[in-house]
C-alpha cells in the first residue's frame, strides 16, 4: 500500500517506558485516537516513530524492549528498531514542556493568553528540543533513504509527519539540512488543537519564527476550516505570505503549503464493540447517569459544568436522588501552576456541592481523580443517560464521538456539547450549549434527562452514521492521499 516509509514525530511516543524493579524497560501502552490510527501505517510501512519515551534512559543506546506476547494494542506489532526515543536533560525538558508548551503554547493557542507566560528562557529550551527533534528526524531520514537506494527505489521518497504544537519548529532544520544534503522526503505537520486568531498569536513575541516552523512543512492539516483560516490569516497579516483563502494555499520563498482541514475520527467499531462487550456499571437502575470525561484541564469547562450541575439540582429539585453527576478527571501536567490550582478548585466546588445535597444514601457527585481503561469508559458512556462534553475551548474532542459510538439504540443517551470545541461544528444533533450561561447549561440538562425516546433515537441515529463514516481511519487515509503518498505514486520533484 506504501511505497516510502513514514516517519511519525510526536512528543510522546505511541508507548511510555517504565523501568522495572530489576532495571529493565518495560513497555506501558497509552491509549489514544493517534496511536490506533497511526502505528498500523507506520508498522506496514516499516517507518519509524520518534518522540519522548517518559523517562530517562541510562544512555542514547540503550536498547527499547520489543512488545510483550500477550500485547494486543496497536503498538505491538511496531519493532524496537522502528521506535527512536528522545532524550533531553530533565532541566531543558522541564522548561520545555511545563514552561513552554503548556504554559505558553497551549493557554495561547487556546484563546485564554491571560494564562500564558512568556520567556525567553523556556522559549530556548522549546528551541533546544525542537533541534533535538529535528536530528533525529534527518538521522532517521538518511537511514530510510540509504535503504531505498539499496533497493533502487529513487523514485521514492518518505514521508516525515509531525505532529501538535510541542514540535511547530522542527521542520525549519529539517528542511534546510534536507535541502543542504539533497535529501528526498516529503514534510507534513498535523495540529491537534486549536490555532488562534491574529490578534491572539501577535501576543507571542516570536510568532514569525512559530509560523515560519509550521510552513516549513508541504501540507499543514487542522481540524476544522476555522483553524485553517486562522492560520493563514497569520502567514498573510505577520509574514506577508500570499494566501489563497478559498482553495487554503499560502506561499513562502516560491513554496506552495497547502493547508487542509481534517476533523479526527475515532476508531468507531472498536468502541462500539467494547461498549457491547463491558459490563454494567452501576447497579442502581432508577438513577440516570449524567457523565463527565476529561483530563483535568481549565479548557474542559469543568468548573462550569459542576456550576451548572448545581444550578440543576436548585431549579429542578425533582433529581435529586434521581441522578448522579459522574465526573471522571485524568490527572494532567501536574507541574503547572494553573493545573495545581484548578484540582484546588474542583475539590472544594465538589466537596462543596456535595455537603449541600447529599442524603443519607445518595451523592449527587461521583468524582474519579484518575484514568480509567477505554474498555471501562465504554461502559459508562452506553450507560448514561446524558454525557456533557462542555469544554470552554478544545481542538476536537474525542470523547464526544466515544460516546456516541457506544450508544444501544434501544435505549440511547443524549450528548450536550460546546460549540467551542472542533467536534461542536459537525455534530449539530446534539444539544448545543454555551458553557459560560449557566443557566442555559442547567436548562439544557434538564432537557436532556427528560428528553423522549423518539428524539433521543433519531439524534443519536445521525450523529452514529456520521461518526462512523468519518472514523479515524478515514481521517488518516484522507491526509495520506492529500499527502500524495496514497496512492502508491510519488511526485517528488526535488
Ligand atoms: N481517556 C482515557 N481514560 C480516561 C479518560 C480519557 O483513556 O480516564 C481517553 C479518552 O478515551 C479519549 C482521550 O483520553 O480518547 C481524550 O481525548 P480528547 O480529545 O477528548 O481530549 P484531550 O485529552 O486530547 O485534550
Ligand atoms: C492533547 C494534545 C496532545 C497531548 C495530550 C495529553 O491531546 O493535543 O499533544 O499529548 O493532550 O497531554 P500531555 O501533556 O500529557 O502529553
Amino acid at each position: 500500500r506504501f511505497n516510502a516509509p513514514i516517519i511519525v514525530v510526536s512528543n510522546r511516543l505511541p508507548f511510555i517506558l517504565v523501568r522495572k524493579e530489576d532495571g529493565t524497560l518495560e513497555r506501558k501502552q497509552c491509549a489514544g485516537g493517534l496511536v490506533t490510527a497511526v502505528c498500523p501505517s507506520v508498522i506496514e510501512c516499516n517507518g519509524k516513530w520518534i518522540g519522548w519515551p517518559g523517562i530517562q534512559l541510562k544512555s542514547e543506546d540503550e536498547v527499547i524492549p520489543e512488545s510483550n506476547p500477550d500485547d494486543k494494542s496497536p503498538t505491538a506489532g511496531l519493532l524496537s528498531n522502528q521506535v527512536e526515543p528522545v532524550q533531553v536533560e530533565p532541566k531543558i525538558f522541564d522548561k520545555f514542556y511545563n514552561g513552554c508548551c503548556n504554559g505558553t503554547f497551549w493557554p495561547l493557542f487556546h484563546s485564554m493568553p491571560d494564562r500564558a507566560t512568556f520567556s525567553n528562557e523556556t522559549y530556548e529550551a522549546y528551541k533546544q528540543v525542537n533541534d533535538i527533534f529535528a536530528e533525529k528526524i534527518l538521522t532517521a531520514l538518511r537511514k530510510c533513504l540509504a535503504q531505498l537506494d539499496e533497493e533502487g527505489r529513487m523514485d521514492a521518497a518518505p514521508l516525515i509527519w509531525i505532529h501538535d504544537y510541542q514540535l511547530m519548529l522542527a521542520a525549519t532544520t529539517v528542511r534546510r539540512v534536507a535541502e543542504d544534503e539533497g535529501l528526498r522526503c516529503k514534510m507534513s505537520f498535523f495540529m491537534h488543537i486549536p490555532f488562534p486568531s491574529w490578534d491572539i498569536m501577535r501576543i507571542f513575541p516570536w510568532d514569525d519564527e512559530i509560523l515560519e516552523g509550521i510552513l516549513g512543512c508541504d501540507l499543514v492539516g487542522f481540524h476544522i476550516d476555522d483553524y485553517c483560516l486562522n492560520f493563514l490569516d497569520c502567514c498573510q497579516r505577520r509574514l506577508g505570505c500570499r494566501v489563497d483563502r478559498s482553495r487554503f494555499l499560502c506561499e513562502l520563498d516560491g513554496r506552495t503549503i497547502h493547508v487542509k482541514s481534517l476533523p479526527i475520527g475515532i476508531p468507531y467499531s472498536q468502541f462500539a464493540e467494547m461498549s457491547r462487550n463491558a459490563p454494567k456499571v452501576l447497579k442502581e437502575k432508577e438513577q440516570q447517569i449524567i457523565l463527565g470525561v476529561d483530563r483535568l484541564d481549565y479548557t474542559k469547562g469543568l468548573v462550569n459544568r459542576v456550576k451548572a450541575f448545581e444550578r440543576l439540582l436548585e431549579k429542578h429539585p425533582e433529581h435529586i436522588e434521581k441522578c448522579i453527576l459522574l465526573q471522571v478527571a485524568v490527572p494532567s501536567r501536574t507541574d503547572v501552576k494553573e493545573y495545581q490550582a484548578l484540582k484546588e478548585e474542583m475539590d472544594q466546588l465538589i466537596g462543596r456541592i456535595n455537603g449541600r445535597f447529599s442524603k443519607p444514601n445518595w451523592s449527587p457527585i461521583r468524582y474519579i481523580y484518575g484514568c480509567i481503561s477505554q474498555e471501562q469508559l465504554s461502559a459508562f458512556y452506553r450507560d448514561s443517560a446524558v454525557a456533557m462534553v462542555t469544554p470552554l475551548r478544545d481542538g476536537m474532542n474525542l470523547v464526544a464521538k466515544e460516546f456516541v459510538a457506544c450508544q444501544d439504540l434501544s435505549d440511547p443517551g443524549v450528548l450536550i456539547l460546546s460549540p467551542f470545541a472542533g467536534a461542536g461544528g459537525m455534530m449539530q444533533e446534539a444539544l448545543i450549549v454555551n458553557p459560560y450561561e449557566i443557566e442555559e447549561f442547567a436548562d439544557k440538562l434538564h432537557r436532556g434527562l427528560q428528553m423522549p425516546f423518539d428524539e433521543r433515537l433519531l439524534r443519536m441515529k445521525h450523529l452514529q452514521r456520521r461518526e462512523q463514516a468519518m472514523d479515524v481511519t478515514f481521517w488518516l487515509n484522507t491526509f495520506l492521499s492529500a499527502v500524495g503518498i496514497l496512492p502508491c505514486d510519488v511526485n517528488y520533484s526535488p
